[in-house]
């Protein structure tokens, strides 16, 4: 057992450290006196732990951008400029525009400037003060790396890079009003691998208030005595001040990540998530050893009644042989959700692969969503092979419907929820609504990649036909006796889902948190590592269930097991709102509407990917079953 233990986290650690160094991202060697650019990034919510206060919620999933005309932050001469940036990061949430900060390698160190003075209408100093009350945080980049704030944990009080800071202080106890930082203390840490070259390796701001007359010559010396209060009643002036400091760094180019990774991996968490990795794979190795066991003794005994005697004597899932390949009900809906679901499937074990090999490193922003897209769009075909399969399987004959559904109903559904949430975002001068250019981007793929390629997997997936039976389907359906209570669809679903998200509820915690407070997502060996384990635990216990079911001689096992493997996404649902309840502190409509549509596709996904996993898997066992006995 220990030794697994120690492989398990090995092999999770080994591939989450390759993750950081992406091969392929040149470094960028400056000299001295090369401009510095510093780009600015969509302001966010961030999960800010207040001294004696309670646990850090989040109070809004609404990101605005940085040169949203409310703020008045300084702009550039000609206006912001809009940065290149893949579809990935666009879908989440970066907004990135050049900045007017005046930054040189190794230039103007120590020295106080101002970069502008702004004048701010009361109404946009409430609007302002509302942002800090809900903790929201800058976001910038220097040379790919985001600005921090050098953070004490309260929990262990363990130094840490905490991506973003603060737009200033909400200090109820003392003020009546929150401080607006107007002053950043910029520390850039480079690294000179070579004589004249030098590369950043890390940017740290300290932003600090600075009240009094906002006019005159500035000093950068903060007064934490006096800091700038915006008055909601009359305008205010502001006069943006920084400070860049020079710091040599023994810190390598390649490394330059750690430090703002390091963080999040409290050894407790990765302790509890390999503790229910191995009391899930002990429950699954249970489960199946059972599961063997009791069949091959039922095949035992049926091959042996059936040799010794004349009257053979039926029970159990052997009575419904002549049914359990009787078509279900609504084939087509059902086919259609297996196809997606494969697709979906296939997706995350690329996008996981891709991760492991290290290709996926924070440093190239947005790469997991973009790979994840482009995987999505180019497995259309996996999507249209196995529904017509499987719908050729039920005896379907609707083979073009079947095609043209497949290929339409879940992006057709997933366009809706997302439209309706973009609605609420630009209704909130959010700058998180997708713009119409990507929106038409992706429209484009589905339509001009997607769509053709599903075409092209329903066409070969009805060359290849069904899948052949091993016995043949009766005449007259059977009679169903009742099931007992634990067997009823709903108890089923809830019960088999409880193990798979056992095992995977300790990573959905970090996977919820990185989705909804913008952290970075990195632990992928452990993601891996969890989906494996919730495929493999969703499959046995589906495979388990559907025997039960058989064995109580209900014979209509194809949407129970696809209810049944998707049992965890109910689990997920609930997850979710308890997420909210504990983690998050939603006032707004727009939050909390976005909130739980977010939360619906990810349960609709979840539905679907486990849902295939457990019905492929228990229409491979059923099959085996009945292949291995013998049937006059
Ligand atoms: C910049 O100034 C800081 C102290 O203010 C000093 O520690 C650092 O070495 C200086 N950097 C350079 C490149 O001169
Ligand atoms: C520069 O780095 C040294 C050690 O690496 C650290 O002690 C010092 O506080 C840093 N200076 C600033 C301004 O961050």
């Amino acid at each position: 057992m220990a030794s697994v233990l120690q492989l398990l986290l090995l092999a999770s650690t080994a591939s989450t450290a390759r993750a950081f160094y992406l091969p392929g991202a040149a470094p960028h060697n400056f000299i001295q006196g090369e401009q510095v650019p510093l780009y600015v990034n969509a302001l966010t919510p961030m999960l800010t732990a207040h001294p004696g206060k309670e646990d850090a919620k989040l109070k809004s999933l609404i990101n605005y951008d940085y040169y949203n005309p409310r703020f008045k932050f300084c702009q550039p001469e000609n206006g912001p400029n809009k940065q290149p940036e893949s579809l990935g990061s666009i879908l989440f949430g970066d907004r990135i525009f050049d900045s007017p900060y005046d930054i040189k390698m190794l230039e103007n160190n120590g020295t106080c400037r101002t970069l502008c003075t702004e004048t701010v209408t009361a109404e946009d100093a409430k609007f302002i003060n509302d942002r800090i009350r809900e903790d929201y945080a800058l976001n910038w980049l220097v040379d790919g790396l985001p600005a921090a704030e050098m953070k004490i944990d309260p929990r262990n009080g363990d130094l840490f890079f905490d991506m973003g800071f603060n737009l200033g202080m909400d200090d109820g106890d003392y003020y009546e009003r929150p401080a607006l930082n107007n002053h950043y203390e910029i520390v850039l840490r480079y690294h000179s691998p070579a004589p004249g070259k030098y590369r950043v390796v890390g940017v740290l701001v300290w932003p600090s208030s600075i009240g009094g007359s906002q006019d005159g010559t500035a000093t950068c010396d903060a007064d934490p005595a006096s800091p700038l209060l915006l008055t909601e009643d009359q305008a205010n002036t502001i006069r943006y001040t920084y400070r860049v400091t020079w710091n040599q760094s023994d810190t390598p180019w390649a490394t330059r990540w750690d430090n703002y990774l390091k963080i999040f991996d409290p050894r407790i968490h990765w302790f509890s998530l390999v503790n229910s990795m191995v009391i899930v794979i002990f429950l699954c190795v249970m489960v199946s050893m059972i599961l063997l066991r009791s069949v091959s003794r039922d095949i035992s005994r049926y091959n042996a009644i059936d040799l010794s005697e004349d009257v053979q004597e039926d029970w159990g899932w052997k009575l419904v042989h002549g049914e359990v390949f009787r078509a279900p009900s609504n084939p087509m809906v059902l086919s259609i959700m297996v196809g997606n679901g494969a697709q979906l499937c296939a997706m995350i074990g690329v996008t996981l692969v891709f991760a492991l090999l290290g290709f996926l490193s924070p440093s190239n922003r947005g790469s997991l969503a973009t790979v994840m897209m482009v995987c999505w769009t180019f497995f259309g075909g996996i999507a249209g092979y196995i529904s017509s399969r499987v719908y050729a399987s039920f005896g379907g004959t609707e083979r073009r419907k079947n095609a043209f559904l497949t290929a339409t109903l879940l992006p057709v559904v997933i366009f809706a929820v997302v439209f309706l949430l973009n609605l609420f975002l630009v209704g909130a001068g959010s700058s998180g609504a997708v713009p119409f250019g990507t929106m038409l981007l992706i429209v484009v793929l589905w339509f001009g990649i997607s769509a053709p390629l599903s075409a092209v997997g329903a066409y070969f997936g009805s060359k290849h036909g069904g899948v052949s039976h091993p016995v043949r389907v009766n005449q007259i359906p059977r009679q169903i006796p009742p099931a007992p209570k634990y067997l009823r669809p709903w108890a089923a679903a809830l019960l088999s889902g409880i193990l798979p998200f056992g095992a995977a509820f300790v990573e959905l915690y970090f996977v919820l948190s990185s989705l909804f407070a913008s952290r970075a997502y990195y632990a992928f060996g452990f993601l891996a590592l969890t989906a494996g384990i919730v495929g493999l635990t969703t499959a046995t216990v589906t495979i388990l269930f559907t025997y039960f079911i058989l064995c109580a001689e209900e014979y209509r096992w194809h949407w129970r097991a696809f209810l049944t493997g998707g049992g965890s996404a109910f689990w997920l649902l609930a997850y979710g709102l308890f997420f909210w309840v504990s983690r998050l502190q939603l006032d707004s409509l727009s939050s909390a509407i976005l909130y739980l549509g977010y939360l619906l596709l990810l349960v609709i996904f979840d539905f679907l990917i486990t849902g295939t996993i457990g019905f492929l898997a228990s229409y491979w066992a059923i099959r085996r079953l009945y292949t291995a006995i013998r049937i006059d």
